[in-house]
């Protein structure tokens, strides 16, 4: 048997630093847990723009075609702001995650016990929060056409298309529903059906997929931005929420931030099973390059580090390790180890990087 293969793109900004961390945990599954991951590296975002003048090299697509998954740290910043539309790092994500057809992106938003005080909303309206949303990732307005800025008389006009075809809606409502089935057994769809043609098509797809091989889960709809409301008054009403491409993209802030810090919820990008019966996979967190602090040892790993921990149960069948984990992370947290995203000003010394890393893979020592 061969090792499973890994490609890390730790990409831009903060990305590089916190993939070194997850590193450490990646060496310490192969030396204490006997596994053992094939591991490679390569560029992606402004780094790739930097060495080859594209933010995503055919030769790295080809690489992320072909292992078991992909880690990807963050891609971005001020140095690539005035790039051409095509080559910007952001491009370089998204051309991975569409012509991987990474078309279902998992984002939990789980509220760590240690830190439900660090929420903007009071205590008992995010302690034990645990909601996954399911995020469409390969189609709608980040992708239609026509797209572009064309003149018309004399002004500009800026044009993006929203678009989803039926199969599109089906499959990513089929993942949101096994998840469910998995889970607390509800889906909440979201869309603007009250003013979107591609909102009432999504609203009759998913509950026709629900109606005919999901009967058993319970669903209901939500305009998405009552959804964004109820998200922030009531969030442990949810249980998985399925949403586009672009309400994803809003709704997993909204969200994330409900658990406290950005710099704690992961993300995993699933698409069709390979030859292998693996999902085409790529995982990262949600945060992103966080340019103000990179290269300063301040960036919060976690994020990186359950992203990890999401490869381990979606792609690679270690639940266990998986939860062991994500169990080591919220030890440390509560132990008080934190970066400054997670504490208050005047609250003491904050913990670097490396130290919260090496914290963690400490954790995950003793619990052998
Ligand atoms: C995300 C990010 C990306 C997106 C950017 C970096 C292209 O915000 O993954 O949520 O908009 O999808
Ligand atoms: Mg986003």
């Amino acid at each position: 048997m061969t090792n499973p293969s890994l490609l890390i793109l730790a990409g831009d900004g903060i990305g590089p630093e916190v993939m070194t961390e997850v590193r450490k945990v990646i060496a310490w599954l192969g030396d204490k847990r006997d596994l053992t991951f094939d591991v490679t590296e390569d560029l992606v975002g402004g780094a790739a723009y930097d060495a080859h003048g594209t933010p995503l090299a055919d030769s790295t697509l080809a690489k992320a075609q072909e292992v078991d998954a992909v880690l990807l740290g963050a891609v971005g910043g001020p140095k690539y702001d005035d790039l051409d539309f095509s080559v910007k790092p952001e491009r370089g994500l998204l051309k991975l995650r569409k012509e991987m057809d990474l078309f279902a992106n998992l984002r939990p938003a789980q509220c760590f016990d240690a830190l439900a005080d660090f929420s903007s909303l009071k205590r008992d309206v995010v302690a034990g929060l645990d909601i996954m949303i399911v995020r469409e990732l390969t189609s709608g307005i980040y992708f239609g056409e026509p797209r572009g800025i064309i003149t018309e008389g004399n002004e500009r006009v800026g044009i993006n298309t929203q678009r989803y075809t039926e199969s599109e809606i089906d499959r990513v409502a089929r993942s949101a529903f096994e998840l469910a089935r998995r889970r607390g057994n509800k889906v909440c769809s979201m869309e603007k059906a009250n003013v979107m043609e591609s909102g009432i098509l999504w609203r009759e797809v998913v509950q026709k997929v629900h109606d005919d091989d999901y009967p058993d889960v319970e669903l209901s709809h939500m305009y998405a931005d009552a959804g964004a409301m109820q998200l922030c008054r009531a969030p442990k009403q949810f249980d998985v929420i399925v949403t586009d491409n672009l309400f994803g993209d809003l709704l997993s802030d909204a969200a994330a931030m409900l658990t406290g810090s950005l710099g704690m919820l992961p993300s995993a990008s699933l698409g069709a099973p390979m030859e292998n019966g693996r999902p085409k996979a790529l995982y990262e967190p949600v945060h992103g390059s966080a340019p103000d602090i990179a290269g300063q040892g301040k960036a919060n790993p976690c994020a990186s580090i359950l992203s990890l921990a999401m490869a381990l149960r979606y792609s690679f069948d270690q639940g266990d390790e998986a939860t062991r984990i994500e169990t080591a992370v919220e030890k440390v947290l509560a132990d008080g180890t934190r970066t400054g995203d997670l504490m208050q000003s005047g609250e003491g010394t904050p913990a670097t990087t490396a130290q919260m890393g090496d914290a963690i893979v400490a954790v995950l020592e003793a619990s052998l």
